[in-house]
Parts: structure tokens; sequence; C-alpha cells
């Protein structure tokens, strides 16, 4: 009898063929960091070790899933994928009462679901979550790791992809680790940088930054305890991990796949760029930090190839395409990585209404898409906004870095002149004059302070232009809890002891489900607004030609109040423009590339684009996607 030779393919097999096509692409990066200090064959062999093991420990559906994966591996590019970030506990209470929250999600048009950090933080202040003492375990209070294992199941189930926070450049000070290098264990000392005196940390100070110079000034902290120095880069109960210990990269290694295992699809890397440090450097963006992700993702497409990785590196233009992957790291680095540059430029475009800033930003420093990546675009999320915007770039448009960068904080503090933004200062810097911008999309849109049924419409447009854009940009669109019934900013957190110094919390409100539940039918602001960025999402779910892997076209138009993008998919080409402004726009067909005499419908709306003559007109905040069939 003939025999089927794919029904012989065992587990086993798959493994080791997985190891086989990632073998060269992960140990070539450890090599290069790790060569001068473990033997070559002794590190080849624990990490297949610990792969094996692990991926014997991968429960059969996930298998399954890697085995789709394997087979797509561009899954996460779809047109229909769309993403929610929540706080557990602000959005369901626990992490059971998360899976009753599914058809919610669903509703909305959600495929990937973004836990916010919920495992085991040190108690007290832990930066949201931030500061990690057992990466092995679920936040009691939310409850356990099985809890996170059945919604995890039940949102697979429902195609809706787990996504967990990994904080992989530091511990809590309180994390095990910590705790043995404390009491003197050389092992464990290893895994932190830790300086007997000042000598060092002085020189590294002279060029490092300061990330919350308020909070936490410096970059070391002292441990009378240790009696030595110890680098904490965000936090004092923040250490950084040494990455230059490859024991480091085989600990946070086995803590990844644990997770995978226990459900995760997407893993969120928090603050990469600033896993490696070199005297003389700012110690961000290091081409090591590079290296370090492309080993850990060659890593885990052996192990648990249904996972992808998301960089959260928040830096400039330049140092964040290398994360998507540049020269010899193509395809091979990370999967995703927040575009704070198109967010910043969002909020630029809006409050100068202007968007030749925006245009020449996008269209000059980043390409049109990637192999096998692509972005996470969003509008807002659970951090600050900085203001990230070069001195080139201003001066290209005839602005300051720092005037422009003044303007935008005192714009969304409400202190500009008719400013309709409700935001906050965030870790002013005395010497520079910089600062960042706390409040959520409602608030810093307009909808806060609006006081006139005019200003409320004007705030619910502004914030549909803003999820209109992440979704026609290209990449996964990222929904903040909340920010689809247009939640305002939430002052309470001053009360809490432990959450009054940082006033991120201001925009992590708790979700309000009297409103959320009645969204669909209710005719408010925030039942606009939840219908709105529903459809958004719906029509972006019909139109292939939105996928992240079809390239984001900026186009330049001259028109300096309306942004326009083209997506020229294989079947058809879409063409998004979106008025930055409160007033009446117009442009002409034809410089987008269009016909003024056969204008196809636009799709959010599926009516023709309203016209005269031969230009397209936009009305306030408007945004139009057009779709041309090809030929
Ligand atoms: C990331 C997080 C931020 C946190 C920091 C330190 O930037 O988004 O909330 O404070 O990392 O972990």
């Amino acid at each position: 009898m003939h025999r089927d030779p794919i029904a012989t393919v065992t587990d086993a097999d798959l493994f080791e063929m997985r190891w086989q096509r990632a073998r060269g692409d992960l140990m070539a990066p450890l090599l290069r960091l790790y060569g001068d200090r473990i033997d070559a064959g002794e590190l080849h062999d624990r990490l297949h070790g610990l792969l094996a093991a692990k991926w014997a420990d991968r429960p059969a559906d996930l298998r399954r899933l890697d085995l789709a994966r394997d087979l797509e591996p561009e899954w996460f590019c779809s047109h229909e994928m769309a993403g929610y970030v929540f706080y557990v506990d602000r959005f369901a209470g626990s992490m059971a009462a998360v899976a009753d929250r599914i058809p919610y999600l669903r509703r909305l048009g959600i495929r990937y679901a973004h836990f916010m950090p919920c495992l085991m933080p040190r108690t007290g202040d832990s930066d949201g979550g931030y500061a990690v003492m057992d990466y092995g375990r679920i936040d009691p209070r939310l409850g356990t790791m099985d809890d996170f294992r059945t919604v995890t199941a039940a949102m697979r189930a429902a195609g809706i992809s787990p996504c967990i926070d990994m904080v992989l450049n530091h511990t809590a000070k309180e994390h095990d680790w910590a705790m043995r290098a404390r009491a003197g264990d050389p092992f464990y000392e290893g895994f932190y940088r830790l300086y007997d005196d000042a000598t060092i940390p002085l020189q590294f100070e002279e060029t490092l930054l300061e990330v919350f110079p308020d909070q936490a000034p410096g970059n070391f902290t002292w441990d009378a305890e240790m009696g030595k120095w110890v680098w904490t880069t965000f936090n004092s109960f923040q250490w950084d991990l040494n990455w230059e210990n490859p024991e480091v990269f085989l600990a946070i290694l086995a803590v990844i796949l644990d997770l995978a295992n226990a459900g995760a699809e997407v893993l969120r890397l928090d603050a990469v760029a600033f896993m490696w440090k070199r005297m003389g450097t700012i110690c961000q963006n290091e081409p090591e930090v590079h290296d370090i992700l492309q080993a850990l993702n060659q890593a885990a497409s052996v192990a648990a190839p249904a996972t992808i990785f998301k960089a959260e590196a928040i830096v400039g233009p330049r140092e964040l395409v290398p994360y998507l992957g540049a020269g010899r790291h193509t395809g091979k680095v990370c999967n995703l990585a927040y575009h704070n540059s198109l967010m910043v430029q969002f909020w630029s475009a809006l409050a100068s209404a202007r968007t030749d800033l925006m245009t020449h930003t996008l269209r000059h420093h980043f390409p049109e898409r990637f192999t096998g990546a692509e972005w996470a675009t969003y509008i807002r999320c659970h951090d600050d906004i900085g203001w990230a915007i070069t001195e080139g770039d201003a001066e290209a448009v005839g602005v300051t870095g720092p005037g422009h960068r003044k303007f935008l904080a005192d714009f969304y503090a409400g202190r500009f002149p008719r400013s309709f933004a409700r935001g906050a200062d965030f870790q002013v810097n005395a010497a520079t004059g910089d600062a960042r911008t706390n409040g959520t999309l409602a608030s810093l849109a307009g909808l806060e302070a609006a006081a006139t049924a005019e200003e409320i419409e004007l705030a619910i447009a502004r914030i549909l232009l803003g999820h209109s854009l992440i979704a026609a940009f290209g990449g996964v669109p990222l929904i903040y809890m909340g920010d689809e019934i247009g939640l305002l900013n939430d002052r309470t957190y001053r009360d809490d002891p432990h959450l009054a110094g940082d006033g991120r919390w201001m925009h992590r409100p708790a979700m309000d489900w009297n409103v959320a539940d009645g969204a669909e039918a209710a005719d408010t602001p925030a039942g606009r607004i939840w219908r709105g960025t529903r459809r958004v999402l719906r029509v972006r779910a019909q139109t292939p030609a939105l996928a992240g892997n079809v390239a984001s076209r900026i186009l330049e138009t001259g028109h300096d109040k309306l942004f326009c993008l083209e997506r020229p998919g294989l079947d058809a080409r879409v063409v998004a423009l979106l008025n930055m402004t409160d007033k009446l726009q117009q442009i002409e067909a034809r410089r987008v590339g269009l016909d003024a005499a056969a204008l196809p419908p636009d799709l959010l709306t599926c009516s023709p684009p309203a016209q005269e003559g031969d230009r397209i007109r936009l009305p306030p905040y408007a945004s139009l996607w057009i779709e041309e069939p090809r030929p």
C-alpha cells in the first residue's frame, strides 16, 4: 500500500526542521554577542536543550497554531487585524472576567488583545506593573496563570490573538534574581550592572539622558544593603539587566517561551532600546540590541513559531526603522513596532492645522513597507506623548525644533490660545524647556473642553479622524481601552499614594461599562464615537488593500492641510485623504491620481465624495477612503 509520507512527520521532526531553519540566524547574532564569554558548542547545546524542553511543554492546540502560522507567516499583516489595549483590572476586574468581554471585543472588530502588565509586580509603586517580581505568576490580585491560560484559549477560539508585556530591560529590585544578587551570589550579581563606587556610573552619566527626571533623576541608584551602585534607567526600583551576560539571555528566553506556552501570541518587548550600554553614548539603540532581538525571535520561531514580537522603542524616526528589520536583520527581528512618529505627527498636524511636517517626516524617514514586519499604529496609549520632532524635520518646513515642541506641549496642556485640548505636562525638563504630555484621546481631542454642540461635533470628528488614520495607514491599528467611547481624563489617581507621583494615570481611566454596553444604540458622543470606530475597523476588515503588507505611500500633493496616503493593493488601490483642520478643504482629484469624472465612492460612507468641478471637498476633520479597482 502507498504510504503517505506526510503522515509520518512527528512533532520531534517538526522541531528539528524548525531548528535547522533558524539555527544560522539564531547562532550568528549570539556568537557576535557572547562569543568571547561562552564556548560556542556549549551555547549551542544549551540553547537546543532549552528549546526542546519548552517545545515538549507546548500544548497541542498551540502546536497546531504553530503549523498554521508556519504556512501563513504574515498572518498578523491581515487587513482584518485590529488591536485593543487594556489593563485587566480596569477593563474587566479580574483575569478570569476578561473572557466575559470577548463578545464586546468581537463586536468592535478586535482580533488582537494586549493585556497591559499583568505578571506579578512588586508591591507599592510598580510603574504600572513594569517592575516585575515574578515572571512565572500572574499578579495575584488579578488571578492565576491558569486563569490566563483559560482566557487566552477562549480568545484563540474567538480568533483574537493575546498579547502580553515582557519587560526585559529590567526587573523589580524584589525579583528573586535581584534578591540573590543583593545577598552576594556571584551568579546573580552577573545579571545586573553593579558598581562598587561611583566612578564608572559618573562616566556613563556624562552622555546618558533621563527618562523620569522628576520622579527618578539619574540612571544609577545606591543600594545601601549591598553597598553598590545599580544601573536603574527608569525608577530606582527597576534594576537594569546585564544583557552582556549570556545567562540573562537564556533566562529571559525561558520566560518568553513559558508565556508563549501559556497562550501569549504577541510579546510586547518593553523598553528594548535600552538593553545594551556603551560608554560615551546615550545607551539606546546600540547595534547589539538588534542582535539580541533577532536571537530571541529566531529562538521563538523554533519552539513557539505562532509567536510574534512587538518592539516598544519610543525613539527618533531614524532609530526606529531597524526594529522592524534593516540590513542583515531584515525580516529577522521584530514583527511589529510602535509607530510613535505617526502618533506624534497626528497630534502635531491637528494642533498646527498643517500637514507639511507630517508629510515630510513620514515620507522622508520610513520605508513604504517591511519584510515580515509592519507597524503597530496608535493615537494614544498608556504612556505620555514625547514630542519627538527632530531639528532637521522642523527646519525642513520652516519651524524650529524647540519652538515647535514647546508649541505642542503648550497646546496640549491647554495653555495655547484657543487650544481645544485638556492635557497636562509630564516630566518638564527645566534645562531644555521640553515637556511631555498626558491626557486621554478624547480630552486631548477637545471633548472635555467642548461647551457647544459645534465643539462636541468637532471633537468627535477629531477622534474618528485619528482612528481613520491608524486604520488606513498600514499596520495593526491599536485602540486604547475607552478611546472607543471617548473616556475623559481621570484625575482621581491623585488620591492614591502609589499612583499620585505618576501623571500618566490621568489617561488610564477604568472602563465605563454603563456607557460601553449601551454605546451601540446611544445617541450620545460616546455612541457616535463607538459606532464610528467600529465602522472604520469593519471597512478596513473588508478592504484587502489596507493590509499591513501592502505599501503605505505618502503622497506629496503640495496641499498643506490634507494628509494623503496611497495603498497600492493588487486588486485595488485605496487613496485616503484626511483633512487635519476645522475648515472645509478641497483638492483636485488628479493630484491624488484620481479621475474627477469617475470618482469611486468613499468606502467609509458608501457615498460618492462631495465634489466641486474637478475638486474633491472634505468637511472639517473628514476622512475619505476612496477605492479604485485595478483594470
Ligand atoms: C515602557 C512602558 C512604560 C514604562 C517603561 C519602563 O516605556 O510603556 O510605561 O514606564 O517602559 O518599563
